[in-house]
Parts: C-alpha cells; sequence; structure tokens
C-alpha cells in the first residue's frame, strides 16, 4: 500500500495534536471544497474528540444568509475527516449537533475501534486529495455512462440524501433558473461585493477563487457562475461545449441544519467516487442561494426534498485545472 503523506505545505510549526489521528485528519479535511473556497470551519481538538465548529465569521452573508452553504461545507469537511481517519486505520465515530446550547458545534468525531484500511479506502483517501472543481465545459462527445450516474446517486444515499439526475427535458427548467439566478445575483450590490472579495484572490491569500481555476466565459446549454471575472480568467477552457455534460441536484428529505450537514457529507462521498471514475464535477449553488430558484428546483423534485446544491457532471480531461489553496492547519485547528 501507498504511504499516505499528510503533508500540511506549512511549514515549521505543527503542534502535538496536530500529529494525533484526529489532528492528522482534521489536516487532511483542509482539502474540502467549500462555497467560494470560505472554508468556514475550525477543528478543536480536545480530550480525545475533534469538534467542529462553523466559523461564522466567514459566512457570505448575502448569498448564504440563513448559512446552508456554510453547514453543508463543513459536512463535507467532516465526511473527509472520517475518510482519512478511515484511511489510517481507525473506524470514526460521529456524533451530530451533540450540544443542543451550542448551535455551531456542529459535530465530535472521535476515533474508535482500530480496524484493517481496506485498498478501496485508501484509494478514497488519495482521490480525496486529487479531487478539484473544474470548470472548463466538458468533452464535446463523450458522456459519463449512465451506470456510473447511478453510482454517484448510490454514494449520496448511503449517506443519507438523494441525487435527482436531470433528464433532458427538464434542462431548459435548470437553464432558466441559472440564468435567472446570475440576473438576480449580479443585481443585488451585496451578492456582488462578496464575489468581488472572495474571487479575484492571489494564490497567498489561501481562502477564495484564483483567477487560475476560471475558464474566461463561454457558451454553455446550463451557464455558470462567472465569478465577475472581467478577463482576467487565466483557464484554458480547452475544445469543450457541455454538450455531453449531465447535470444533477443534490437534496434532502428535511431543511434543518442537520439536513445541511448530513448533504455535506453526501456530497464528499459523491466527489470521491467521481474522482475514482474521473468524473469531473462543477457545484453550481446560485441556483439555490436565490429563494426563487431554488423552489424551481423544488419543482423539478416534484417537491419530493428540498434542493442543496446543483452540479454538472462531465468526463474529466486531462491535465486536471490547478489545486485551489487552502488555509494553514494553525489557522484552522486549535488544541
Ligand atoms: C457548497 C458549495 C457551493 C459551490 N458553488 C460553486 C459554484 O456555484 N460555482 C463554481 O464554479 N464552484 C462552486 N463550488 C466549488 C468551490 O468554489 C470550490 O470547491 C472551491 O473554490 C475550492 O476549490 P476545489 O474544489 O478545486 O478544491 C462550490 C462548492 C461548494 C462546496
Amino acid at each position: 500500500m501507498a504511504a499516505i503523506n499528510f503533508s500540511d505545505q506549512t511549514g515549521p510549526s505543527r503542534s502535538h495534536a496536530m500529529d494525533s489521528p484526529l489532528g492528522r485528519a482534521a489536516m487532511a479535511a483542509l482539502r474540502a471544497p467549500s462555497i467560494l473556497n470560505t472554508q468556514p470551519w475550525r477543528w478543536r481538538i480536545r480530550n480525545e474528540t475533534a469538534e467542529l465548529w462553523a466559523d461564522r465569521s466567514r459566512q457570505l452573508t448575502n448569498l448564504d444568509r440563513e448559512g446552508r452553504l456554510l453547514i453543508l461545507s463543513c459536512g463535507i469537511a467532516l465526511h473527509h475527516a472520517a475518510t482519512a481517519l478511515t484511511a489510517i486505520g481507525h473506524c470514526p465515530e460521529i456524533e451530530l449537533f451533540p450540544d443542543a446550547g451550542e448551535p455551531d458545534l456542529l459535530a465530535r468525531l472521535w476515533v474508535g475501534d482500530a480496524h484493517r484500511t481496506t485498498p478501496d479506502e485508501l484509494h478514497a483517501f488519495q482521490e480525496m486529495l486529487s479531487r478539484r472543481t473544474d470548470r472548463r465545459p466538458g468533452p464535446t462527445s463523450l458522456a459519463v455512462p449512465a451506470h456510473r450516474l447511478r453510482e454517484l446517486r448510490a454514494s449520496v444515499e448511503q449517506c443519507g440524501a438523494h441525487l435527482h439526475l436531470v433528464r433532458e427535458e427538464e434542462l431548459p427548467v435548470l437553464m432558466v433558473a441559472a440564468e435567472h439566478a446570475e440576473q438576480i445575483e449580479s443585481a443585488d450590490p451585496g451578492a456582488r461585493a462578496e464575489l468581488a472579495r472572495w474571487a479575484h484572490r492571489p494564490p497567498a491569500a489561501r481562502e477564495g477563487i484564483s483567477a487560475d481555476t476560471v475558464a474566461p466565459e463561454v457558451v454553455r446549454r446550463v451557464p455558470h457562475r462567472q465569478f465577475l471575472f472581467d478577463g482576467d480568467a487565466h483557464l484554458d477552457p480547452g475544445a469543450g461545449n457541455d454538450r455531453t455534460a449531465d447535470y444533477a441536484i443534490l437534496f434532502a428529505d428535511g431543511d434543518e441544519r442537520r439536513d445541511w450537514l448530513t448533504s455535506g457529507q453526501a456530497m464528499s462521498a459523491l466527489l470521491i467516487t467521481a474522482t475514482r471514475h474521473r468524473i469531473a464535477v462543477n457545484p453550481i449553488s446560485n441556483v439555490v442561494e436565490v429563494a426563487a430558484t431554488r423552489a424551481t428546483l423544488a419543482s423539478l423534485l416534484h417537491r419530493l426534498g428540498h434542493p442543496m446544491l446543483g452540479m454538472r457532471l462531465t468526463v474529466a480531461t486531462a491535465p486536471a485545472p490547478p489545486l485551489e489553496t487552502r488555509r494553514s492547519p494553525a489557522a484552522v485547528i486549535e488544541d
């Protein structure tokens, strides 16, 4: 089995807690994707547990007023940490919302029984670390096979959420919703200010979106958020046009904080499965940020659940886009 590298890319200052299994898991969870790469979580490692806290100072108060996408992002980090613990030979034990008096304490994670890591679990960990958002238009003639889409759906269901695969005849609805969401947010000065703050970030910022991971605007079936990059998006879009792209909606039975967190765990499971099968995932969240377009998505689900996130699924092409930066462990993990 390949050695596991928990390199934190930060240099010298590592505390004792960061060398513990929980510390290493929290460090690996830094790679979790988050809304606008805000990385809105903190870990506190104490008394043999790792506490996952929502970091409200990093909430997008215009784009994500209720904090739904913040908590969903934290759910991804939680699943990433559990995946890392499994890979280093421990059964992860998790309690969600362990303290009713502390709503921002989202979960407690601790080390359960020792466990012999399987090759699949080790691969899942490596896929988790190598995954990245791919915003380039997908290939013109190669689609994700239907059985793989069903596998993505199964990975989500295992975590207690659901995945609606958008049918061809439903695409115009998604397309109109995406256009509408873009118009509403670009006419909102608060939303624009937030996008301006979190995009256009130099790599040294270790947060937000850099020009290197965004492709210039191209015509697509379903328009994507442009992050207000104005001619300075650096990622080569390649020759794709999204003609064979699939679209999906992650949804949950309820619309409470627990559902948001569980949806994040499910999204992490989907991303790991997608990376294994060379499926590129581009989350599309403006359609769930705007109340009116979120309601449109709910109508596609025939009101069977609550939309949490849209996404585009395409066959991944090489070379992969660059890795987006992350905060230092010292900024995120306390002991
Ligand atoms: C809840 C959530 C919403 C997101 N919304 C979008 C989106 O609307 N458009 C987009 O291009 N990327 C979106 N992303 C991807 C993030 O921008 C991306 O994960 C982050 O910049 C880190 O980059 P990485 O995924 O390559 O590690 C979203 C991710 C999450 C978790």
